[in-house]
């Protein structure tokens, strides 16, 4: 039995004294072997050190491709990511063009090069589990507009927008972090944890945003997108501390976009977080911070996508989701070969990836 520091945890480790968050709750019992997400959550709870057993790890079993696995070695995602990265050339070109030569702007010629990424013979393709392998580790201010870009249209389709309305809510999400082109690239760019006056100058993007588009014949909402995207219906966000009905719709959509991007790329320091994972902080951090007609329909929509997939469980067991709980959506019923696992019973089971 060793005593070892959170940060020091590897995934396959086996707890050797149940592990509690500093309030007293159970977090993980004795005997269960860690994984990324626990580590993960330890570390978020300020748990200091962790006991662990002497039990080597045992080899992780040779296993079939996984979902994703199989989504990267598929024909339509080459083609994808090829397609993908030419367009993030382009598209890089035109804004910093934009941005440092006021250089005229061909809204029409943009939308329409972004828009053929989602489809591949006539046919559209699953942009969801695309965006998902395809992110890259820089992941640049110019590939995050185009993919937020890609989920807002997808979920306008969601939201039975007008054709018009939709790409209004596709523009919005391409021109969204036009600001972030002001910022210092350093501090943008920077891989560890910012300063608070780093921040700051961070949150003039919106700002940057808005007076940049400003200098165009460009549609109010995305101008209103870019200024109002980090706002929250509670009044938490900023720039200016906006509620609800004060804010954009378009940008409403954008934040939900936004934050999903963010959290479902791959990052330098980690994997893609699993959508149900980022289902359950949308939920934790209360979806009042958005506005529920938009946050309820896009979790619905992500959650759905799912039915029927195999997933991996948090105490290691496996099986098919089969029914999705309304009213929990990062909850849902799993057919296992043990039997059915209602993940609503049991808060400190989750689904950690999809297999
Ligand atoms: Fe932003
Ligand atoms: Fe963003």
């Amino acid at each position: 039995m060793k005593h070892l520091l959170t940060a020091s945890l590897k995934p396959g480790m086996i707890t050797g004294e149940n592990v509690f968050a500093i309030q007293g709750r159970l977090l993980i019992p004795k005997g269960t072997t860690l994984t990324r997400s626990m580590i993960e959550m330890l570390n978020a709870h300020g748990v200091p050190m962790v006991r662990i057993t002497d039990e080597i790890p045992p080899a992780p079993a040779v296993s079939s491709p996984t979902y994703m696995q199989r989504v990267r070695e598929s024909e339509e995602f080459a083609r994808f990511q090829k397609e993908y990265d030419e367009h993030i050339e382009r598209f890089q070109t035109v804004i910093n063009d934009l941005v440092e030569k006021n250089t005229s702007l061909n809204v029409d010629g943009l939308l329409h090069d972004t828009l053929s990424l989602l489809y591949q013979n006539g046919q559209s393709i699953n942009i969801m589990d695309m965006l998902m392998n395809v992110r890259h580790y820089d992941d640049s201010t110019y590939t995050h507009c185009i993919n937020v870009a890609l989920i807002c249209h997808v979920f306008s389709d969601w939201l039975q927008f007008t054709k018009e309305q939709q790409r209004t809510a596709t523009l919005c999400g391409l021109f969204h972090d036009i600001g972030k082109l002001a910022v210092s690239k350093d501090i943008i760019q920077k891989p560890a944890r910012l300063t608070k006056e780093e921040f700051d100058a961070i949150k003039e993007h919106s700002l940057a945003g808005y007076e940049i588009l400003s200098r165009y014949d460009i549609d109010e909402h995305v101008r209103n997108a870019a200024l109002m995207h980090h706002e929250k219906c509670d009044g938490s966000g900023y720039p200016h501390g906006l509620r609800g009905p004060q804010i954009d719709m378009y940008a409403k959509m954008v934040t939900i976009a936004d934050i999903y991007d963010a959290m479902t790329s791959r990052r330098v320091y980690r994997e893609p977080i699993c959508p149900f994972e980022v289902i359950r902080q949308f939920e934790l951090e209360g979806i009042q911070k958005y506005d529920t007609r938009f946050i309820l329909v896009f979790l619905e929509n992500v959650v759905s996508s799912y039915l029927n997939q195999r997933v991996h469980l948090s105490n290691g067991m496996e099986g098919d989701i089969i029914f999705i709980n309304r009213s929990d959506l990062s909850c849902p019923t799993i057919r296992c070969d043990e039997g059915f696992v209602d993940l609503t019973e049991d808060k400190n089971l989750y689904i950690e990836y999809i297999i």
